[in-house]
């Protein structure tokens, strides 16, 4: 396809300190010494806010193309907000990415439609590329379908965003994160489908046309390629499988 795949490795909170700064010395190395071709894949991952720093100092010293992200960002830019880090801090950073509107956001943060909306205009505001997640529940899939709500979901987080904005997609059926029970590969081409329509509607057909689409929910080194193959899924979103350099490396290069 004509968008450059995008493997992003979501850490959650799963790994110490001492685990992420060995996770991508080892994850540079691996990748070098499998002479993998960076210009056919981009490779992210996504350290909790704090460990951010380090992240970018080691992947500077090495010279490596290895992109990071934050797993969240404020809607709001500066003022009284407790706790809360603002899209200039990631930038400062050198974050090319930020993950907004992740399903267990939504589910144990309360963030609505209107505040992943909001957290991706913040996002394009300072220059970030954001990851808006979208995903059906069980229920969801059982009562509606499998395209209604992430359709619904992407509608509303694309409302405030500039026309040109630059952003990426990611398709996680919550049932399939975490769970071992991906979905299928046409599954996930059906709803990335309804998903690049929903783009073209809102951002028109070049944005809809350049814009990657990931599938997420129990991706492994062994079902990526799988997914790769579909037309519309341009890369995955990697919970688990992300954690383990081997794995994270062997998905990074699907293509051999
Ligand atoms: O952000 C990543 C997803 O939630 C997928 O997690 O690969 O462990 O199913 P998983």
């Amino acid at each position: 396809s004509k968008r450059t795949p995008l493997i992003a490795g979501n850490w959650k909170l799963n790994l110490n300190h001492l685990q992420s700064i060995a996770f991508v010395q080892k994850l540079a190395w691996s990748l070098q010494d499998a002479r993998l071709d960076f210009r056919t894949v981009d490779v992210a991952v996504f350290p909790p806010f704090t460990d951010l720093r380090s992240v970018q100092s080691l992947i500077a010293a090495d010279h490596f193309p290895i992109l990071f992200g934050a797993q969240d960002l404020s809607e709001h830019d500066s003022g009284a907000y407790t706790g809360e880090i603002s899209g200039a801090f990631l930038k400062a950073l050198d974050c090319r990415f930020v993950i907004v509107g992740h399903s267990e956001r939504r589910a144990y943060h309360h963030e609505t439609d209107a505040i992943v909306g909001s957290k991706a205009a913040a996002a394009i505001r300072h220059g970030l590329v954001p990851v808006i997640c979208v995903g059906e529940t069980a229920e969801d899939l059982e009562t509606r379908g499998a395209s209604a709500v992430p359709v619904e979901q992407l509608g509303v987080a694309l409302e405030g965003l500039p026309e040109g904005a630059d952003f990426v997609v990611a398709y996680e059926p919550v049932w399939a994160i975490g769970s071992g029970r991906a979905a299928t590969p046409e599954q996930a081409e059906s709803v990335a489908a309804r998903l690049r329509e929903v783009i073209e509607g809102a951002m028109g057909p070049d944005a809809a046309a350049r814009t990657r689409i990931l599938y997420g929910g129990s991706v492994k080194s062994d079902n990526i390629a799988s997914f790769l193959r579909e037309p519309d899924v341009d890369g995955a979103l990697v919970g688990g499988a992300s954690l383990v350099v081997e794995e994270f490396a062997k998905i990074a290069r699907f293509q051999s």
